[in-house]
């Protein structure tokens, strides 16, 4: 008897090809879902998308780019006709290109205007666009799940890091009444955040 299964369920992941998007990719991919592995690069996607077998899809996009992501949804909804699952995975990690610098930079008061924004736009507005743009055909058809990916960062931060109060955006984002159904407005599809802790490769 089978217990659980995704078996044609469209399962779309952000940041499909980072350490914890890649096993977010298998375990759908095992549960029997065709997954959607969508980041910043075209080939590491479509090749860590052959890799799990045959149904699965890699698309590059920007998930802070609106229109990248409007061209993804329309490849996805013509090839496999819905959207039944969203893991917002993508983010960035506070980094700094040059390690001399990265004490100085990371601290508060030094912390530089462009990372501040950029990691807002990826870590929180990512979100709301993803959710927005792959959440409308789920709210048309009146079934979806969405998953943003929080961190115990977001709640407990243990120091100054810009990286840590995005996360603590994204786990507010997380609102069950986010989107409605189109068909059955008093209803909402449903919005989860899944809590992880330290992880290194
Ligand atoms: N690694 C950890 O210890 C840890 C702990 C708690 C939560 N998390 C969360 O898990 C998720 C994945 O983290 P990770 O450790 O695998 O990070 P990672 O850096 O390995 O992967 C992140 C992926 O997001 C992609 N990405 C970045 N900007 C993008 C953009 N604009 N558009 C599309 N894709 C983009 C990157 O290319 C990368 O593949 C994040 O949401 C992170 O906050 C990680």
């Amino acid at each position: 008897m089978e217990l659980f299964s995704l078996k044609n369920r469209t399962a779309l992941v952000t940041g499909a090809c980072g350490l914890i998007g890649k096993k977010h990719c298998e375990a759908l991919a095992e549960a029997g879902a065709n997954v959607v592995l969508l980041d910043v690069n075209e080939k590491q996607c479509r090749e860590q998308a052959a890799a799990l077998g045959a149904g699965h899809m890699g698309i590059e996009v920007d998930v802070t780019r609106p229109e990248s992501l409007i061209a993804a949804r329309d490849k996805i909804v013509a090839h496999y006709r819905k959207i039944d699952i969203l893991v917002n995975n993508a983010a960035i990690n506070d980094m700094f290109e040059n390690p001399l610098l990265a004490g100085k930079q990371s601290m508060f008061e030094h912390y530089p205007l462009e990372m501040w924004d950029r990691s807002w736009q990826v870590n929180v507005t990512g979100v709301f666009l993803c959710s927005q743009i792959f959440g409308t055909p789920m709210s048309e058809q009146g079934s979806g799940s969405i998953i943003n990916i929080a961190s115990t960062y977001g709640i407990v931060g243990p120091d100054q890091s810009i990286y840590i109060k995005t996360k603590t955006g994204s786990i507010t984002f997380t609102n069950p009444r986010l989107i409605r159904q189109q068909k059955e407005p008093s209803s909402t599809l449903p919005v989860f955040w899944l809590l992880i802790g330290v992880i290194k490769e």
